[in-house]
């Protein structure tokens, strides 16, 4: 890495928090070389100097580090298997669940969540928590207000059950709105809350480095209840499940190992 980069990231890390060291070097370095170059600079350390005197920079600057692209039922198969036997499976065993949506930028993912589960369990009964690092993205999570090309996947009916028209776009209804809670959160440095029964952490796993990753699937394997399901976005399968504590489940979902109930033998 050239000392210029490495200066930049350090110094963008200690200005807001995000360590871009954790994400794949390539493809942040070559993101960012090209807004720096779009801006007129040759190199970081000017560029950086720009940042500190402009703070639409800065937020432009973030808004590239974080990709925000989302849609509702995002790989529709996925969710199908999510409804038909993570959910079942799920409900067997609680009566109650808690959800979280880690990195779900404008909302998308955890209202779908919410839609899926509202015919089998009644919302008050659900805690989802959705989280992202980009406070904007979290604004217009809360808004819930949506272009047709978020709604691609959505059928007819789910369109007319839960989403009203508003002009040329389309709002979440608040009883799905309502059973989401929103909050910033940073994957690599924040604290992890724990008891969850499913984590859905998708397309976001893809953009660090092993390293990181390693630690993360450490962080949701401990953040999920015995038994519990990781989620993962449809590029992102684990390599060796089983060194970060998970058991395949079914593609694309894992299942944190379960402990052997410890009885007498006799
Ligand atoms: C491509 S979106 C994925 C949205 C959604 N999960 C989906 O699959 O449609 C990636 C999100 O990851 C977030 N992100 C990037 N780095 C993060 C980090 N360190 N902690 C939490 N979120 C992060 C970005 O802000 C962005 O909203």
């Amino acid at each position: 890495m050239s000392h210029d980069y490495i200066q930049f990231i350090e110094k963008v890390h200690r200005k807001t928090g995000i360590d871009l060291s954790q994400y794949k070097e390539a493809q942040m370095k070559r993101r960012l070389t090209s807004l720096r170059e779009k801006r007129g600079h040759h190199d970081f350390n000017s560029y950086y100097d720009a940042l500190e005197n402009d703070s639409w920079l800065l937020e432009e600057l973030l808004d590239r580090m974080t990709i925000n692209v989302s849609e509702f039922y995002r790989n529709r198969k996925r969710f199908e298997v999510l409804e038909h036997k993570v959910l079942p499976y799920l409900l067997d065993k609680k009566k109650k669940l808690r959800i979280w949506s880690a990195a779900c930028s404008t909302g998308e993912e955890p209202y779908t969540l919410a839609m899926i589960l509202q015919p089998y369990i009644p919302l008050h009964q659900v805690e989802i928590l959705a989280t992202d690092l980009d406070v904007n993205a979290l604004r217009k999570a809360e808004e819930a207000l949506y272009h047709e090309r978020s709604l691609k996947e959505v059928s007819p009916d789910i369109l007319s059950k839960y989403f009203r028209k508003e002009g040329s776009s389309y709002r979440v209804i608040d009883d799905i709105r309502k059973s989401v809670t929103f909050k910033k959160h940073n994957l690599l440095s924040d604290r992890y809350q724990r008891d969850f029964d499913l984590i859905v952490c998708r397309n976001v796993m893809i953009y660090f480095t092993e390293d990181a990753k390693k630690t993360i699937y450490k962080n949701f394997n401990h953040s999920l209840v015995d038994g519990g399901i990781f989620f993962v976005g449809s590029t992102e399968q684990i390599f060796s499940p089983q060194k970060h504590g998970f058991e395949v489940y079914d593609s694309f979902f894992y299942q944190k190992g379960q402990k052997q109930a410890t009885g007498n033998a006799f």
